[in-house]
């Protein structure tokens, strides 16, 4: 089944945040879904020993760049939907696990040291495509994008990377203190306290629209016939 990779050789540009709220709304829907955290720092796997993990949800760590396509094929074949937490380098491992994704989401922050990892990470997608002959779906994904000012960031960059040829969601995700301290009470993005926690439904509701976008796009990456380029 799908496998969703969050690339981008710059450390801290909402890969793990991305990747965890990805999990947390397919699973809220009901869908199985396996994490493979290869993020040094391990955030997914101590979140998911945080009580409020369901078991829908299977995390794997401990992986290394001569194992990762092994445990990649073996998860997609078992569940519904596996998404990989990268490391903020492009490393080995890396491409291995880009050469093996049906969607590379490339998480990227408004500054220009972030655009350059896109920039560097869409050229690893590029020479993976041609080493394996095949289209690798892939979209730029804005993260922590104030919410007052979100629509006219994203128009400047969707202009600049429509320019290049390079697909960007629709949904960026919006800072939100939900979107942090997840990682802090465990559990879904559902479950956190509203009372505590403010925001929670603003935050569900950019969570999903941006979890809609990527089943779009996997669906239109196995269907490229039908398929929006
Ligand atoms: N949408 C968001 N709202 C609020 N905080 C965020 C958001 N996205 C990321 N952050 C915060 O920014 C920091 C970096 O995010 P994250 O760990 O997801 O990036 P990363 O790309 O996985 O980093 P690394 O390259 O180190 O693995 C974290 O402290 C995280 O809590
Ligand atoms: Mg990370």
């Amino acid at each position: 089944m799908p496998v969703i990779a969050f690339a981008n050789p710059k450390g801290g540009a909402g890969k793990t945040t991305a990747a965890l709220l990805l999990a947390s709304e397919l699973a809220s829907k009901g869908a199985r879904v396996t994490i493979i955290d290869a993020d040094p720092e391990r955030w997914i796997s101590q979140w998911g020993r945080l009580p409020g993990k369901p078991d829908t949800i299977r995390i794997v760590e401990g992986v290394g760049e001569e194992d990762i396509v092994d445990v990649i094929a073996d998860e997609a074949a078992a569940t519904q939907f596996v998404i990989i937490d990268l490391e903020g380098t492009a490393s080995l491992m890396v491409a291995n696990a880009v050469g093996m994704s049906d969607l590379v989401v490339i998480p990227t922050q408004g500054g220009s040291m972030d655009a350059k990892g896109a920039a560097k990470m869409i050229k690893l997608i590029r020479n993976q495509e041609r080493m394996t002959r095949r289209p690798i779906a892939h979209a730029v994904l804005m993260t922590r994008i104030s919410a007052a000012v979100a629509s006219r960031a994203l128009r400047n960059v969707r202009a600049q990377l429509d320019a290049a040829g390079i697909p960007m969601f629709a949904n960026g995700i919006v800072e939100r203190a939900a979107f942090r301290d997840i990682f802090d009470y465990g559990g879904l993005l559902a479950d956190l306290p509203s009372a505590e926690v403010s925001n929670v439904d603003k935050a569900r509701a950019n969570a999903r629209a941006y979890t809609a976008e990527v089943v779009a796009r996997l669906r239109d990456a196995a269907e490229p016939a039908k398929g929006v380029a």
